[in-house]
């Protein structure tokens, strides 16, 4: 390979740390079997952060993230910064890094492995061969709206605002990396608001279906409103291909979908920028779930979620999708054999701890490239 991939990860908080040891050994493995090197830094985000620098971001590690080819990220949050000021809670060094690294479109894949259909609260018939991919908003919208805020109404009233916005060109790049996805796939788009009662959701419609005519007419497109969107997902979710809407639909509608394949645990996510003149394009991966702190540090989080995010990250920023689909098919290999860890735990299985996982999926790996 001509030169180094340049990766930062950042493991972040509760389970953040534990999984990511479980990367970094898939990590390992890619450099001594595959002869592909990456030049890895590692950083913090969120409370660990705030524990070093006083806030979740540290200036230093925003530029780091800015230069790197790509960024894995594990967990932010915990009990013990829940009280902090809105301003410098974790969650702001995740929203940061999105923000400035203006990775606009969330791919949220929702798979339902075969060997977990029965870990999914739906009925198996519901969510066998589930194969989703849910495209978030991710940088605008009432996440970032201007004006927001708390103020003093000064009669004893307090007044909380967030404004939910969208313009044009926010809408058309993200709906065209949802029309570019769904060529690869089964060539739908559903596109989700609520153009019913909001005005951005009915510019949100227009343009989608103005830009759909305008070069993507091959593709499926329908509308639906993001109520009805949630109540479907439960009902038929397989009657969705690609899912495509704003930020904070996308992130209720894509916990739901996520819950359906039977584990936040198991679920991936890439935040992708638009490509530059060279063809580069800034990402982040990262797990859907969250850091767990009730079980931080007991070495039974499931490192699959961001073993799997590896996997993304190593097919859309590295173009390796060879070795994504290694990953991918032993994560496979080691489900069938029945290795669980104890989200995903079922009868007649075998429950591993967190490294017991990364120990499976390292041996499932040795064995097809043997
Ligand atoms: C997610 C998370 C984040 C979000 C939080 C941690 C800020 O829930 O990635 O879905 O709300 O976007
Ligand atoms: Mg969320």
């Amino acid at each position: 390979m001509a030169s180094n991939k340049n990766l930062l990860i950042l493991p972040g908080d509760g389970i953040g740390p534990e999984v990511m040891r479980e990367v970094r050994r898939v990590v390992d493995w890619m450099d001594k079997r595959r002869a592909v090197t990456f030049d890895i830094d590692e950083d913090l985000v969120g409370g660990s952060a705030i524990d070093k620098h006083g806030v979740p971001l540290a200036d230093e590690t925003m530029d780091k993230a800015m230069e790197a080819d790509a960024v894995l990220l594990g967990a932010v949050g915990g009990p013990q910064w829940d009280n902090l000021d809105f301003s410098i809670k974790p969650e702001r060094g995740l929203l940061r890094l999105r923000k400035e690294m203006e990775l606009f479109a969330n791919l949220r894949p929702a798979l339902c492995f075969d060997a977990l259909v029965q870990a999914s609260s739906l009925k198996p018939e519901l969510v066998s061969g589930l194969d989703i991919m849910i495209v978030r908003e991710l940088t605008g919208g009432v996440y970032f709206g201007e004006p927001r805020g708390i103020e003093d109404l000064g009669n004893g009233e307090r007044r909380g605002i967030n404004t939910q916005v969208y313009t044009t060109s926010e809408i058309r790049r993200v709906a065209e990396v949802a029309f570019d996805l769904a060529r690869k796939r089964d060539s739908r788009v559903c596109s989700v608001e609520k153009a019913n009662v909001m005005e951005s959701g009915l510019l949100w419609r227009e343009e989608v279906t103005k830009l759909h005519g305008e070069g993507f007419d091959d593709v499926e497109l329908s509308h639906m409103y993001a109520d009805n969107c949630s109540m479907q997902l439960v009902r038929t979710p397989k009657q969705f291909d690609v899912i495509l809407t704003d930020n904070l639909f996308g992130d209720m509608l894509s916990d739901t979908a996520a819950m359906l394949t039977g584990s936040l645990g198991m679920l991936p996510s890439a935040s992708l920028g638009a490509t530059d003149e060279t063809g580069r394009r800034k990402a982040m991966y990262e797990p859907v779930h969250g850091s767990a702190p009730d079980i931080a540090g007991e070495n039974k989080a499931n490192p699959l979620a961001t073993i799997l995010s590896f996997a993304m990250n190593l097919r859309y920023s590295f173009d390796m999708g060879d070795e994504a689909d290694l990953i991918e098919n032993g994560v496979n290999k080691v489900l069938a054999s029945g290795k669980r860890t104890g989200d995903i735990m079922a009868a007649g299985c075998d429950i591993v701890s967190t490294e017991g996982m990364g120990d499976a999926l390292l041996r499932a790996l040795d064995e097809q490239a043997a």
